[in-house]
């Protein structure tokens, strides 16, 4: 994949983005998904690719756009399976609360395991605990582990969560442990990216999310440095099947960094919709501009680029539309 692509995604999720904002706190995330959805799909006929959505809004019967298995882009390019998720974190929006973000992972064909959209347990890293934890572990062991790599004392370790009733056992392991929890209400794309972030100041991240959700962030932790290992949990016969009908003949094994994300030619791009723990949410500013706050990266060079945007909302009125009162 040409480098200039990383460029033509961020645009992307950037459309995605404003298209969402206006609907912050409005109680309609389905409303603030569809004006993103919509406008991802629009923008990527703009982007020089054969792509494939592997990842999206779900299967062709259950969404209009950017369904599994949709192809995407001018259809001149280089052939890439495509991982979207045009607004991660729909309630966030709903609610006006922290950490929403458009999100895009692009590779070549076959590089993104697809996942079944279920649950997955995940355990994520930055750069110092790369290697030095396993999935297999008990948490106790885990934190034990981590704190020592770092060098801190247990109190001094941060560890990021969703605030779910299924997370309460675990959540009573972590109070006992002693460390401090950041919890989140929605939105563990950005949640398990956090610990590669320094100035987030997140050891780790724990607990179950969305399996689609994991692979996209060990897509951006693979450019990052940092580390995501996950399991699938199916939920009964059905689910347990559907992972072996996508390919997965074991679907309770853990899956690292390679089986998710096979080699280094990933670009992934995201742009803040709210407010979060590295990019800042869409900003209305005077001279009817927005201003956007974007990450790109590249995994085959590492290069992180933070792209800070001033739109001119005049000339993007597809994107500026409020949803009726
Ligand atoms: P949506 O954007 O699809 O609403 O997902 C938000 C999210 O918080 C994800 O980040 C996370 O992986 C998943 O939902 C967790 O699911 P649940 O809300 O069922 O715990």
């Amino acid at each position: 994949m040409e480098r200039e692509l990383a460029l033509e995604i961020v645009r992307v999720t950037e459309a995605a983005a404003l298209a969402s904002a206006p609907w912050m706190g409005r109680g309609d995330k389905n409303g603030a998904d569809g004006a993103a959805t919509a406008a991802m799909r629009a923008m990527f006929d703009t982007v020089s690719i054969r792509g494939t959505v592997v990842i999206g809004e779900g299967e062709m019967d259950e969404a209009p756009m950017l369904y599994i298995g949709e192809e995407v882009g001018s259809l001149n390019g280089p052939e890439v399976d495509v991982a979207v998720d045009p607004l991660e974190g729909t309630e966030i929006v709903a609610k006006g609360l922290n950490n929403a973000m458009s999100v895009i992972a692009i590779a070549n064909k076959g590089n993104l395991l697809h996942a079944p959209d279920m649950y997955m347990e995940k355990l994520a890293v930055g750069p110092e605990l790369v290697g030095k934890l396993s999935l297999l572990d008990p948490i106790e062991t885990t934190l034990e582990k981590a704190a020592e790599a770092l060098n801190k004392k247990m109190s001094e370790l941060t560890v990021m969560i969703l605030d779910r009733p299924r997370h309460e056992s675990l959540v009573k392991a972590l109070r006992k442990a002693g460390l401090r929890i950041k919890f989140l209400s929605d939105g563990d794309v950005a949640g398990a990216m956090a610990p590669a972030f320094p100035e987030a100041g997140i050891d780790l991240y724990v607990g179950s999310g969305g399996a689609p959700e994991g692979v996209l962030a060990a897509a951006a932790l693979k450019c990052l440095g940092g580390e995501l290992q996950g399991r699938l949990m199916p939920a009964g016969a059905q689910e347990y099947e559907r992972c072996i009908r996508m390919g997965i003949s074991n679907p309770y094994q853990i899956l690292t960094m390679e089986d998710m994300v096979g080699n280094d030619d990933v670009i992934f791009a995201a742009t803040g919709v709210t407010p979060g723990e590295f990019l800042g949410g869409v900003r209305y500013i005077s001279g009817e501009r927005a201003e956007t706050f974007s990450i790109v990266m590249r995994a085959k060079t590492r290069t992180i680029r933070f792209i800070r945007s001033l739109h001119y909302l005049p000339n993007k009125p597809f994107l500026t539309a409020l949803p009726e009162a």
